[in-house]
């Protein structure tokens, strides 16, 4: 087959607050309400991602990280219960998702012609982490659609963000060529926070949004200008500034995942559709779009 296309490509942060908040059935704790404005933005990305249709999600998460490669989920499917680390009362999910791993494999074999380091995770029991849950839960609450994992591959921690941006550019020509062979219509989650400094201490009623808000005018300077580079569509320029604002902003753009979608997309001129932008315990987080302009929704 051919003619498989990136149909969506979207920045789709994965705070646990925001499926707690939505009380879905598969998450054990109760919440009153909370993250609203994000959660309404994930509302409307997902009606314009149903408007468009879709076969299949790709996922690259900051809390699946590969120290020696990027490795790829090689499992056709994948139940257990999602605990998170930091937050387990708020984050205790029973997954149950299905992998497309022939894709998973074929952009594994576009990466290694690329020059990367790859491994598919064939571990049945291997934890799927809850970055890549909650960013799919948000973006497909139905969980009718098979899904592709990929790992952060620290190269920033072991190297710096260009040497990162030079991996990530070349998984992102690798995902384009392998969608393009595998006949299918692709959206592609970039799941991170931009600012990434967040409060110590929790109130007592973790919805209590009384308690939310960014944790530094700098760090939300820093958001609103990245933010704004993507509005006009200035996406090489976000790149640009990518080493300087990861940095500065101790953004979880160091995971490589924004860096991985745009490169996918092949970077293009291409105003972004700012679904959303909010604070999760004092991080800054945007739900944002870009979307190939024959297929704008
Ligand atoms: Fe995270």
């Amino acid at each position: 087959m051919s003619n498989g296309r990136i149909v969506a490509g979207c920045l789709a942060p994965h705070p646990p607050h925001l499926v707690y908040a939505e009380n879905p059935p598969q998450n054990e704790p109760r919440a009153e309400c909370g993250w609203e404005g994000l959660r309404w933005g994930y509302e409307r990305m997902r009606k314009d991602l149903d408007r468009i249709g879709y076969d299949v999600l790709i996922v690259l998460s900051p809390h699946w990280q590969t120290y020696i490669g990027t490795h790829f989920l090689g499992v056709p499917r994948c139940s257990s219960l999602s605990v998170d680390p930091i937050f387990p009362n708020l984050f205790r999910y029973r997954y149950d998702l299905e992998v497309d791993v022939a894709l998973a494999e074929s952009i594994r074999d576009e990466a290694e012609r690329e020059g990367l380091v790859t491994k598919m995770m064939r571990n049945p029991d291997f934890r799927v982490d809850y970055g890549t849950i909650t960013s799919c839960h948000l973006t497909n609450p139905t969980w009718d659609k098979p899904i592709v994992a990929i790992s952060s591959c620290r190269a920033t921690a072991w190297y710096s963000v260009e040497v990162m941006q030079e991996q990530q550019l070349a998984l992102g020509r690798a995902t384009a060529r392998a969608v393009a062979a595998s006949g299918k219509r692709a959206v592609l989650l970039a799941s991170n926070s931009l600012s990434h400094r967040h409060f110590t201490t929790e109130a007592a009623v973790p919805e209590d949004m009384s308690r939310e808000h960014v944790t530094s005018h700098a760090l939300y300077l820093w958001d609103m200008r990245m933010l704004d580079l993507m509005r006009q569509g200035k996406n090489q320029a976000v790149l640009d500034l990518m080493p300087e604002f990861t940095t500065q902003a101790i953004s979880e753009t160091d995971s490589g995942a924004l860096t991985w979608m745009l490169g996918a997309l092949g970077v293009p001129e291409l105003p972004a559709e700012v679904y959303a932008y909010g604070t999760v315990i004092g991080t800054g987080n945007a739900v944002v779009g870009w979307y190939p302009p024959e297929v704008t929704p």
